[in-house]
């Protein structure tokens, strides 16, 4: 592969190291991110298996004692971030946002435990109930028809996605008051959401500020609520990941086959036969229509579904650096804008981790396709799928960390 991009992309982590844990990339985003920490530490299990346990059990230090684990932990005050905590006022043991994100993180660390199972056991077998807890927590508040449901855009990751606009068109944020975006101090605004985006991300916090993230009452009151695939797949497959821990080790697996089953139910009432694809549902309310890159995480999640792969194969071939995050066909593709259109690497690992465990061939395509993207623009955030131009912010962890477990496994099938 590209000479010295190995040690690049080390550099690149430990240049982003905060001591226990690694910002997504300086200045943009400059605390700790669920998870982007998840890939930070399968970065970091490349070369240091220490430092990569450290990762996992520092986000978990910031779990609320209702098992949810927060998607942002203010480790540090940094006046260059807005929202900062006093905008959340979230009530973990660490000053934290007041919502999760998808639990990569609890797969990863079965994936860096079975790498190095004399190093991992003992830390696995110690983050298991966290894990377990947190599992509870999306069963026990975020279920529709057994699909997982986000309350933010946010906790998806997948911010202004188009996924979001019904139930967002639903949110009159007249009250949100004054405040600064610092994003658009650090990245182009026409790479970022829109102001319109970002006063109901805000509407929202206030929301959950004021019921003191009280989730039956978040219940009731919180008008957006849709059923993600994003959300629903990667939970699910963090779910099987926990029972392949329990019962390896004899912990509590009380009730976890049930909810495998009943999240396989969720990811079904998410097929959208007319699309041809996985879909968002708006709760309450319809499919939303949107083939994403997200629809292309039902392998990640152990669903072998032969029904998505042509528009898999369709999405693909319309570009030349696939994953495109959003429909390149669609009116509303934004080549550049976020996830509206741009292709991430890490979502790419995700969707060619799920499809080469199923034999298929994509894997290698899409595999190859993001190498030769990420060596041709460097470590960015994001990419256009149509161009490869890089977007967003630079020396990005899960961008180096997704190439360090690309050529580990290349080094490992010579
Ligand atoms: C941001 O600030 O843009 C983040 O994506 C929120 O998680």
């Amino acid at each position: 592969m590209l000479d010295g991009f190995d040690e690049k992309a080390r550099q690149v982590l430990t240049g982003n190291d905060r001591g226990g844990y690694t910002v997504p990339t300086a200045g943009l985003y400059p605390y700790q991110w669920n998870w982007d920490s998840a890939f930070a530490a399968l970065g970091f299990s490349t070369f240091n298996t220490g430092r990569a346990w450290r990762e996992i059990e520092t986000l978990f230090s910031g779990q609320w004692t209702d098992g949810m684990v927060p998607h942002i932990l203010f480790h540090k005050p940094n006046r260059g971030y807005f929202p900062g905590p006093e905008i959340w006022g979230g009530d973990g043991p660490i000053p934290s946002s007041g919502i999760s994100q998808p639990p990569v993180i609890t797969s990863f660390a079965r994936q860096i435990y079975e790498k190095n199972p004399e190093f991992g056991w003992a830390k696995l077998i110690q983050l298991y109930p966290k894990m377990l807890a947190w599992h509870r927590w999306f069963m026990n508040w975020r279920l529709d028809q057994g699909a997982v449901c986000a309350t933010h855009p946010w906790e998806t990751g997948r911010d202004n996605a188009p996924d979001w606009d019904v139930a967002m068109s639903r949110i009159a944020p007249q009250e949100v008051g004054h405040y600064v975006r610092r994003d658009i101090e650090h990245v182009a605004p026409e790479m970022r959401p829109h102001k319109e985006d970002y006063d109901r991300y805000i509407w929202l916090i206030q929301l959950g500020n004021r019921l003191q993230w009280d989730q039956a009452k978040l219940l009731e009151q919180n008008p957006f609520r849709v059923a993600d695939p994003t959300m629903t797949f990667i939970c699910l497959r963090a779910a099987r990941d926990i029972l392949k821990t329990g019962q390896e080790f004899n912990l509590d697996v009380e009730g976890l086959e049930a909810d495998i089953e009943q999240l396989e139910g969720g990811a079904e009432s998410l097929w959208n036969d007319s699309l041809g694809c996985y879909d968002s549902r708006t709760v309450p309310g319809n499919f939303n229509g949107v083939c994403s890159s997200a629809s292309f995480l039902c392998w990640y999640a152990g669903i072998n579904d032969d029904r998505q792969l042509p528009q898999f194969r369709r999405v693909i071939n319309k570009v030349q650096y696939p994953v495109a995050s959003f429909d390149p066909e669609s009116e509303q593709f934004d080549a550049l804008r976020y996830w509206r259109g741009p292709t991430w690497a890490f979502m790419n690992y995700l969707i060619s981790s799920g499809l080469q465990e199923f034999g298929l061939n994509e894997a290698k395509y899409v595999k190859k396709s993001t190498q030769s993207l990420i060596g041709r623009s460097g470590f960015f955030e994001y990419f256009s799928p149509v161009s490869g131009a890089a977007a967003g912010g630079g020396s990005f962890a899960w961008t180096a960390a997704v190439w360090l477990a690309w050529a580990e496994e290349s080094e490992e099938d010579k």
